[in-house]
């Protein structure tokens, strides 16, 4: 039984919560707890989830450590409810293809997985076949079927070090990739690297990231993805104006972002990484008090928790994806089963290969913990 006095209580002391607000949602989260035990339900969040999600939540993670508990469910397990952007819902069912897996609302996409499709990735393997290919994991299950290895915020730097190939495209978010091929720098100096930047004039269009050329590929209009690029509305709106009016007003000692920021926002944080590496990062530099984070709003939920005594700043963005998930949906969810994550079966396998690839390129960890 999930101890629902100390959710109320983190509620008001960390969340900030008050009182009618809490009075307000316990019934719901009863009987979110009620039908989860009587079905034996898991319920996975994501930490961009409103907190009260979080802490009901049977596991509450980023997309790797969802991806990881999602790997570790057994026979005991029933209902999977994934309080998540369906990206990772349908990540989930590919761990688990024989369980019943529910997200809450089907509408919450996501910008950067709706910048890329299958077409996009094969007609730039047809350019580069002996390119290893590694999707960021906030992307359809379609185009995880198309490439060699997905990688997570967490994970993305091992993979890319650990994958073999002379040349390497990563895709589909050209901020992310940017930032994380910068940060491997001199690793890979022998190879060729690629990010891809988006569809500019009817061409797909790489960015050679050791010296900023550009490599162009043509596209049928017909063949592209809904949005010209893939980078993360919520992400790349920080801007570093952003930054300095936090700084200004003194007192700010570190700034954490995460790696979807553009590359002018990652030069100006002390540390770019996903929320175990920020945690890592807050953990073992206690003097760090006065915290400045870039990335989504509700990220301050498991920051508060972990270091209630320090103080987060945030010039606040919500996901209005993630944010189409909310109690009465999750309640509606549990209870009726609904709505089920289907998978393809004509790109279960490949989808699912290549998540495998990237939990083998990584041997099974987690980089950040
Ligand atoms: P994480 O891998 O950090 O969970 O990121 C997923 C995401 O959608 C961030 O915007
Ligand atoms: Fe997608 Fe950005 Fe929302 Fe994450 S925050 S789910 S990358 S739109």
């Amino acid at each position: 039984m999930t101890n629902l006095g100390s959710i109320k209580t983190k509620l008001l002391s960390v969340h900030r919560y008050t009182e009618p607000e809490v009075e307000r949602i316990t019934p719901k989260l009863e009987e979110i707890d009620r039908i989860r035990n009587e079905k034996r339900a898991v319920i996975l969040a994501h930490y961009y989830q409103i907190p009260p999600i979080q802490l009901i939540a049977d596991k509450a993670g980023d997309s790797l450590t969802l991806a990881m508990a999602a790997r570790e469910l057994g026979p005991g397990d029933g209902l999977v409810v994934s309080s998540t952007v369906y990206f990772m819902a349908e990540m989930v069912k590919l761990l688990n293809p024989d369980k019943k897996v529910v997200i809450p609302d089907v509408a919450a996409s996501c910008s950067i997985a709706e910048g890329m499709n299958a077409q996009t990735v094969r007609r730039i393997r047809e350019t580069y076949n002996d390119a290893a290919i590694v999707a960021y994991i906030n992307t359809t299950a379609e185009v995880k079927s198309e490439v060699d290895a997905v990688c997570t915020s967490a994970n993305a730097e091992t993979v890319i070090k650990n994958i073999k190939g002379n040349q390497v495209i990563m895709l589909p978010d050209y901020f992310f990739s940017k930032n994380i091929f910068g940060k491997l720098g001199k690793a890979l100096q022998d190879r060729k690297c690629l990010a891809y930047r988006g569809i500019e004039r009817g061409n797909i269009v790489l960015e050679n990231v050791s010296n900023g050329s550009e490599e162009k590929i043509s596209i049928e209009e017909a063949a592209k993805p809904i949005l010209p690029d893939g980078t993360c509305m919520v992400h790349n709106k920080f801007t570093p104006i952003d930054i300095y009016e936090y700084k200004s007003r003194g007192n700010i000692d570190v700034v954490l972002a995460h790696p979807e920021v553009r590359p002018s926002i990652a030069a100006l944080a002390d540390v770019v990484g996903g929320t175990g590496k920020m945690i890592q990062y807050l953990r073992t530099n206690p003097q760090a008090k006065k915290i400045l984070f870039i990335t989504e709003c509700d990220m301050a939920a498991p920051l508060r928790e972990a270091f209630p005594e320090r103080d987060f700043f945030t010039p606040c963005r919500f996901c209005d994806y993630m944010r189409k998930n909310n109690l009465d949906n999750l309640l509606n969810s549990l209870r009726n089963e609904v709505h089920e994550v289907k998978l393809d079966p004509k790109i279960e396998a490949g989808a699912r290969r290549s998540l495998e690839r990237m939990f083998e390129l990584t041997d099974g960890k987690n980089p950040e913990e």
